[in-house]
């Protein structure tokens, strides 16, 4: 495991710790627009000091800020704090992502060299991509271990999780889910890499779509987009932002917003079937 996904293994106990006593929402907002709660700025701040005193980082971006930290190292490292933020106060899972790129940021998702998520559940784990294998590991005061050798996807898929309200799914969209309810069973908490975890351990699809009253979706491509696009598609799935790869989006804002699905590669192909028939509708 490199040092700066260590690092971000290691940072797990005191972000966890330390969420309990910040549930509250703080009084700013993120560079998406969105409240911030006292959680996603600690776990931001514990991270870019953290992250920035590594020699191997050259930045570090945040979703949380607006603004890149350079430094002097060679990776450029792209974070979501606390993904699924929202789910504290209701005591539901979430957790962190992180991206290390080859390249300064906005970058597109195939220069990242190795991806990671660390999801707060009954057990605290990380799941990370690097040198074409995923790997979880169980976080034991911040140590990890490996729980899994090489994360797969399962050929046969069984869950399927799809963000947004239904009346702003496009028809596509909506014509496309139709059909996957029929077939598999609905797992869906709000927070991405908790659905995703899902997506990875039963096989499936998550998605975010692009909704009417968002064409970009809800989530992020730089923090949230590539890096688990990385990780699923390293594990023998397929992402889409409805048309192409996430990892071949070519970015022009470090907070870009991008339609997000991913999961076994014969549910993405159908999706991409669907979306394109309605394009040419
Ligand atoms: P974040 O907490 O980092 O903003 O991410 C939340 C995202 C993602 O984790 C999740 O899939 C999605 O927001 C849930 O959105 P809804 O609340 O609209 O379902
Ligand atoms: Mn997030
Ligand atoms: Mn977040």
């Amino acid at each position: 495991m490199n040092e700066i996904l260590e690092t971000v293994a290691a940072a797990a106990p005191e972000i966890r710790a330390g969420l309990p006593d910040r549930r509250r929402y703080a009084d700013a907002e993120n560079p998406s627009g969105e409240r911030q709660l006292a959680a996603d700025e600690y776990a931001d701040k514990l991270l870019g000091d953290r992250l920035t005193a590594l020699g191997s980082v050259a930045s570090y971006a945040s979703e949380e800020r607006t603004d890149v930290i350079e430094s002097e190292g060679r990776y450029h490292v792209a974070v979501d704090p606390l993904d699924g933020s929202s789910n504290l106060r209701s005591n539901n899972a979430m957790g962190t992502i992180v991206g290390v790129y080859d390249e300064p940021l906005p970058a597109p998702g195939r220069s990242l060299v190795a991806s990671g998520f660390v999801l707060f559940g009954p057990i605290t784990t990380m799941v990370a991509a690097e040198a074409g294998t995923v790997t979880e590991y169980v976080l034991e005061d911040g140590n990890p271990t490996i729980a899994t050798e090489s994360v797969t996807l399962p050929a046969e898929p069984t869950v399927y999780g799809f963000g947004g309200r239904v009346p702003d799914w496009p028809a596509a969209f909506a014509d496309y889910a139709e059909s996957i309810e029929q077939e598999l069973k609905l797992r869906y908490g709000g927070a991405m890499i908790a659905d995703v975890s899902q997506v990875l351990t039963y096989g499936g699809i998550f998605a975010y779509p692009a909704l009417k009253s968002a064409p970009d979706g809800k989530l992020r491509l730089q923090f949230e987009g590539n890096p688990i696009a990385h990780i699923v598609e390293t594990a023998g799935g397929a992402s889409s932002d409805g048309a192409r790869s996430l990892r071949e989006v070519e970015p022009s804002d470090l907070h870009e917003r991008v339609p997000v699905h991913v999961g076994n590669e014969s549910l993405v192909d159908r999706l991409e079937a669907a979306l394109g028939e309605s394009r040419h509708a």
